[in-house]
C-alpha cells in the first residue's frame, strides 16, 4: 500500500481503527473520519503513521453534502485509491429482548439506524466515486454485516434493515462503477469486539451469546479484520467487485 491514500469513516472506534492501523502497518497514508471529534483526536494519537501520513476530519457522514465536501477535499490534497464507507451505529435493542420486538418498535432508533448506516453509506459511495472517477480507478469497501445477510435475532429491526440494504447497495454500486474503473465490495463481520454496543467492558452473558453464534466459539478482535480490507482495498483484489465477503468465525456457516 506504499503510497496509497486511503480513507475510513467510523476511524475513531472499533473496526474502522483497526482498518487505519492495518492500512498503515502496510504504508499507506489515511484520511481518518469520524462524527466524534474527541475520540478521532484520541485514536489518530495512538496510531503509527510508520511510512505514511495521518491525517482528520470530523463529518457525519448522515449529512451528505457535508460527506462530499470533506471527502472531496481530502481527494484535493491527494487522490484516493480507496474508500471505507465503515461509519454505523446498532441503533436500538435486538429482536430478542423484549423492547426490541415490532409491537413497541422505537421509530426513532430505526430512522436514526438508516440515517446513518443506509443514507450515511450512500452519501460516502456517491462522494467517494465522484472523487474518484477523474482518475479511472478506486476500490470502495463498504462495512455490511452478517446481519445484512440474514436474520439476526440479536439485532433491531433498524440494523437488519440498513444492513440488508447495503447488501445490495454494493452490488448496485458496483454495476453503475464499474465502466469508470472503481470497483465496489462489501465485508461482512460477524460479532468483533468494538464499542458499537456502548463503551466499557461488555457483559458477559452478552458475549457468550455472541460467541454462540459463531463457530469458532467466540468473538473476534479489531486487527482480525485486516486481512480482508487489505486484500479488498489493494491492488490484489482488482478482479473482485460486486461481492460480500464474511469475516465472520464460520457465523453463516452453522446454525444456532
Ligand atoms: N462490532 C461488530 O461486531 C460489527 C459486526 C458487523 C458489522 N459491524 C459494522 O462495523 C462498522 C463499525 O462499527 P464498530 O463495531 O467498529 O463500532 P464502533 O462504535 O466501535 O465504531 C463506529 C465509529 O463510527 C463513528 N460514527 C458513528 N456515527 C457516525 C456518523 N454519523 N458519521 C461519522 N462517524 C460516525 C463512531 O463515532 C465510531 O467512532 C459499522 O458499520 C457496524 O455496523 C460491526
Amino acid at each position: 500500500m506504499d503510497d496509497r491514500h486511503v480513507l475510513v469513516t467510523g476511524a475513531a472506534s472499533g473496526l474502522g481503527l483497526g482498518i487505519v492501523e492495518g492500512l498503515l502497518q502496510c504504508g499507506a497514508s489515511v484520511t481518518m473520519l469520524d462524527v466524534d471529534a474527541d475520540q478521532l483526536a484520541r485514536s489518530a494519537a495512538t496510531v503509527d503513521p510508520a511510512g505514511g501520513t495521518v491525517t482528520t476530519r470530523v463529518c457525519d457522514v448522515s449529512r451528505a453534502d457535508e460527506v462530499h465536501a470533506v471527502v472531496t477535499a481530502a481527494a484535493a490534497e491527494r487522490p484516493l485509491d480507496a474508500v471505507f464507507a465503515n461509519a454505523g451505529i446498532a441503533g436500538g435493542p435486538g429482536v430478542n429482548t423484549p423492547e426490541g420486538r415490532v409491537y413497541d418498535l422505537d421509530w426513532a432508533a430505526f430512522d436514526a439506524a438508516l440515517a446513518v448506516n443506509l443514507v450515511g453509506t450512500l452519501a460516502t459511495v456517491r462522494a467517494a466515486a465522484s472523487a474518484m472517477r477523474p482518475v479511472g480507478r478506486g476500490s470502495i469497501v463498504v462495512t455490511v454485516s452478517t446481519a445484512g445477510l440474514r436474520a439476526d435475532s440479536m439485532v433491531g429491526y433498524g440494523y437488519s434493515a440498513s444492513k440488508g440494504a447495503l447488501a445490495n447497495l454494493v452490488r448496485q454500486a458496483a454495476v453503475d462503477l464499474a465502466p469508470d474503473g472503481i470497483r465496489v465490495n462489501g465485508i461482512a463481520p460477524g460479532p468483533f469486539h468494538t464499542n458499537i454496543g456502548g463503551r466499557g467492558p461488555i457483559d458477559p452473558a452478552v458475549e457468550q451469546a455472541w460467541a454462540d453464534t459463531v463457530l469458532l466459539g467466540r468473538m473476534a478482535v479489531r486487527q482480525e479484520l485486516q486481512g480482508m480490507a487489505l486484500l479488498l482495498a489493494s491492488d490484489a483484489s482488482s478482479f473482485m467487485t460486486g461481492t460480500v465477503y464474511p469475516v465472520d468465525g464460520g457465523a453463516l456457516a452453522g446454525a444456532f
